[in-house]
């Protein structure tokens, strides 16, 4: 057989979704199965973006489009950026709209990476990064962060880790899966080590929306001292229950802007002509229905947090952002479940309870509860967390 392409070989298919796609065969089958394993906003999507796709399929706008995409979604875009979060460079012409973060990040890295190049990647991290950065040829290189850390990477880590190959850091915050996020401070303290060394740095800031007032969010591209080497990216799935819809966006650099924009136009020609005409008017005009999802997310975090308290062997903390609780179930691991994988399994086939080992995100030991569910599922789900970690 001819062989096929090694890059891809060598990356891993997401283990969430395949997790996900195991829970709905077996729902589909007659068992009763809770699954708190997606990353997906639980709402409808606003009234306001679902009027505004229904408007421009009436008036056919319905042909492709620019492919950085549509001028006035890239302005508003830059003016979020600005306005928001500090970005003061931050630009329609270097704005860019792809379908969905992910595919933002993807663009980037395409434009950014050669084999050879490291991309460092703070574990825990998020499923897709290795992976795509795999993609690319380059090399993801791994720095783990621990508990007494809150799980973020030190700037002593990230030194230690910059070599002269080092093409780019990633950042993720508020953080999947652990919830975490950097404050103002800490991300300075990271930047004054960025400075010292010519690279990129990706934040990862989709999750911006959703946090419970512990630490306001930052962006670390509003520090001014590398803020031309960041490139900030967010999108419409989390913040306002688009995850079907497929619309992410970049702020970059003007030269990684225009190599990423090439790839983009290239692979994918725009992001749906409808979709971006729903993210323009989410942008403008969905603020009180994210505020009311975020204070539906706080409610169930509360939950959450008080049920897993009370389940003798694990350990918390508080998410600061996002709808993840992650769990350090490594007290409760030995015998028969050694570790978190082996766990989830007997969780899923015994119990009936989708949730995601943590060594999808690259930390064995922990297991990662979405709350971005019904509250009897979670109520449900905990208990049968409860119950799995009592026959242990
Ligand atoms: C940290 C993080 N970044 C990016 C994404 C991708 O979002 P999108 O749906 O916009 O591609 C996700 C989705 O789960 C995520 O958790």
């Amino acid at each position: 057989m001819l062989e096929l392409s090694r890059r891809v070989a060598g990356a891993s298919e997401s283990q969430t979704l395949a997790i996900a796609a195991r829970a709905k065969s077996m729902k589909q089958a007659g068992i009763d199965v809770i699954s708190l394993s997606t990353g997906e906003p639980d709402f409808p999507t606003p009234q306001c973006a679902k009027q505004a796709a229904i408007d421009a399929l009436n008036e056919n706008f319905t042909h492709y489009t620019e492919s950085n995409g549509i001028p006035e979604l890239r302005r508003a875009v830059a003016e979020k950026f600005r306005n928001e979060n500090g970005i003061v460079t931050a630009d329609e012409s270097t704005v860019l709209i792809s379908c969905g973060a992910k595919h933002s990040i993807m663009n980037i890295l395409g434009a950014m990476c050669n084999p050879g190049d490291e991309v460092i990647i703070p574990a825990p991290y998020w499923v897709s990064y290795p992976a795509m950065v795999a993609l690319t040829g380059a090399t993801p290189v791994i720095v783990p962060a621990t508990p007494e850390h809150r799980f973020l990477m030190q700037p002593a880590a990230l030194a230690a880790a910059l070599t002269p190959r080092t093409k780019c850091v990633i950042l993720n915050s508020p953080s999947n899966p652990t919830g975490m996020m950097y404050s103002e401070s800490e991300l300075r303290a990271l930047a004054a080590v960025l400075e010292q060394h010519d690279c990129y740095v990706i934040s990862d800031e989709i999750y911006e929306k959703i946090h419970y007032g512990v630490v306001p969010h930052f962006s670390i591209g509003s520090i001014r001292d590398i803020a031309d080497r960041v490139i900030t990216v967010n999108g419409c799935s989390k913040a306002y229950a688009m995850t079907g819809w497929r619309i992410g966006f970049a702020n970059a650099p003007k030269n990684v802007f225009a190599q990423a924009a090439k790839i983009q136009s290239q692979d994918t020609s725009n992001p749906t002509s409808i979709a971006q005409r729903a993210a323009l008017a989410a942008l403008r005009f969905a603020a009180d229905d994210v505020e009311a999802m975020r204070r539906v997310f706080a409610r169930r975090r509360e939950m959450v947090c008080e049920l897993v308290g009370a389940i003798g062997g694990i350990r918390i903390l508080q998410p600061d952002g996002a709808f993840y609780i992650w769990m350090d179930v490594r007290d409760v691991l030995g015998g028969t479940v050694p570790d978190s994988a082996t766990l989830c399994s007997k969780l899923l086939e015994e119990h009936h309870l989708a949730l995601v080992p943590g060594e999808a995100f690259g930390a064995s030991g922990y297991l990662r509860a979405s709350f971005a569910a019904a509250e009897s599922d979670i109520t449900y789900g905990m208990a049968r967390l409860a119950a799995c970690i009592a026959s242990l």
